[in-house]
């Protein structure tokens, strides 16, 4: 059995062997079909790249219909279990897990790099008291590039190794910084006697005390969150970082650009849809009301935090992370929408409405329950999503200026405008 495609061209008569190789055929292939020489040739129509696989990369595989989530061939459960934030964008980045002295360097590294320029603190004091700390938090990234103008030698190795250090190490600075301005709260430096997501926590919360010490469950809970969501291949943002970056921008404007992606309510912000729905629900008496609602509404009306374009079972980030709700609750005290959250799920998997379209709750279904019994508000959670999703942009840049096939990103369109026509003098418009 050939490995192509037949391709008949009706409009000539002619045929073409297209190959395929990993289930793609190439679009550029399709450009020697014409029907006349000065003909453009054959192009692929594809909004929103449903259908189209944009590059070739070996950093994170997700299997949708199995509900298998993997970081360079490690399933993301094991990697919950045993790993933590650090490691796992060790592994993301570099493509192996650390050695012991590998993983004591990268963790001094970013330790070293925690602290942010004094008129970077300068700079974030100029937004509004009431500024979304997601607004604060891409505008301080970007601004990073005038700090780090040696951030340019995209092609250094040395020089991307250093940004990357940097932004791993800033990104929680910069969110924390970000969430005291929001509240009015002096900044605090980082504690680099700290894990990573214990010096977060730091940075967060302290008050008087001359030491803080995060509490140890809730700060592997958040590491376990910060795993869950380090890569999950080309979706919106990371889409974005590539695209900017194929520019061979700096990767700290590309990074601004991915954090902005994520910003918004259709990718970032679907947690603090599902606490909105909850809270609306009000009480678990209310839950089949509601389900009644969804199905009678022709999708007007969503189970916010259940369904996935991707995953059709099971979300795996969604178990790893009920499980941690019951040890974030074992500390904060049960958060009262979880009886609600839990209903739902138990009515959603055995109604057929839910079961036949293969909704099962997704990665946001309990993530926003378990920020809020930490202490989050809602404005923080797509900074939340940002700080680990870091790891996974620099990554996938990298992954793209060093792969030869790839150059800026320069997508084709149908254009449906007017024909050519002549300039109409002002006054003889109509
Ligand atoms: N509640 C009720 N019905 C739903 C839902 C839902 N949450 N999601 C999909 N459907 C129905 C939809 O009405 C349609 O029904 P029908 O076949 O009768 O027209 C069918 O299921 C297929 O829906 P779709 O919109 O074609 O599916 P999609 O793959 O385009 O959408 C989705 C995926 C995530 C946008 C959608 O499931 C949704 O809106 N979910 C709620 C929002 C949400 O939780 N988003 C977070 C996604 S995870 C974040 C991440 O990974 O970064």
């Amino acid at each position: 059995m050939a490995d192509t495609l037949t391709v008949v061209d009706n409009r000539t008569g002619k045929q073409y062997e297209l190959p395929i190789q990993n289930g793609t055929v190439r679009a550029m292939d399709l450009r020697q079909i014409k029907t006349a020489p000065d003909d453009f040739g054959l192009m692929t129509y594809d909004p929103a790249l449903m259908g189209t696989a944009n590059c070739r990369s070996a950093i994170t595989f997700i299997d949708g219909d199995k509900g298998i989530l993997l970081y360079r061939g490690y399933p993301i459960e094991q990697l919950a279990e045993e790993s933590d934030f650090l490691e796992t964008a060790y592994l993301i980045l570099f493509g192996e897990l650390p050695t012991a002295t590998q993983q004591q360097t990268w963790v001094r590294e970013i330790t070293l790099h925690t602290m942010l320029h004094e008129n970077i603190k300068k700079f974030m004091e100029g937004f509004q008291y009431d500024a979304h700390p997601m607004g604060i938090f891409l505008s301080t990234v970007g601004a990073l590039s005038t700090f780090y103008p040696d951030a340019k030698q995209i092609f250094d190795k040395v020089s991307r190794l250093r940004q990357t250090h940097r932004l791993i190490a800033k990104v929680p600075s910069i969110a924390a910084y970000a969430f005291r301005h929001s509240i009015g709260r002096p900044y605090i430096y980082p504690d680099n006697e700290l894990s990573f997501s214990g010096n977060f926590l730091n940075m967060l919360f302290k008050m008087t005390e001359l030491k803080y010490h995060p509490n140890p469950v809730l700060a592997r809970a958040l590491d376990v969150l910060f795993i869950l969501h380090a890569d999950h291949e080309q979706n919106c943002s990371t889409t974005a970082m590539r695209n900017i970056g194929s520019s061979h921008v700096d990767p700290y404007s590309a990074l601004a650009g991915a954090a902005a992606a994520l910003y918004g309510p259709l990718h970032g912000g679907a947690n603090e849809a599902v606490l909105r729905m909850l809270g609306e629900i009000g009480s678990v008496a209310r839950v089949p009301e509601f389900i009644k609602r969804v199905k009678a509404s022709d999708g007007d009306v969503r189970l916010m935090g259940f369904g996935h374009r991707v995953y059709k079972s099971y979300d795996p980030r969604a178990k790893v992370i009920k499980k941690i709700a019951d040890l974030v609750f074992a500390v904060t005290g049960k958060n009262p929408l979880l009886e609600i959250a839990l209903e739902i799920e138990r009515i959603a998997l055995q109604d057929e409405y839910f079961v036949s379209r293969k909704l099962y709750p997704n990665v946001d279904f309990y993530s926003g329950l378990i920020y809020q019994a930490m202490g989050f508000p809602v404005e923080m959670f797509p900074v939340l999503f940002a700080i680990p999703r870091t790891a996974g942009w620099i990554a996938q840049w990298e992954e793209m200026l060093l792969d030869p096939e790839q150059k800026i990103a320069r997508p084709r369109q149908i254009y449906v405008g007017p024909a050519q026509r002549d300039y109409i003098a002002r006054d003889k418009r109509a």
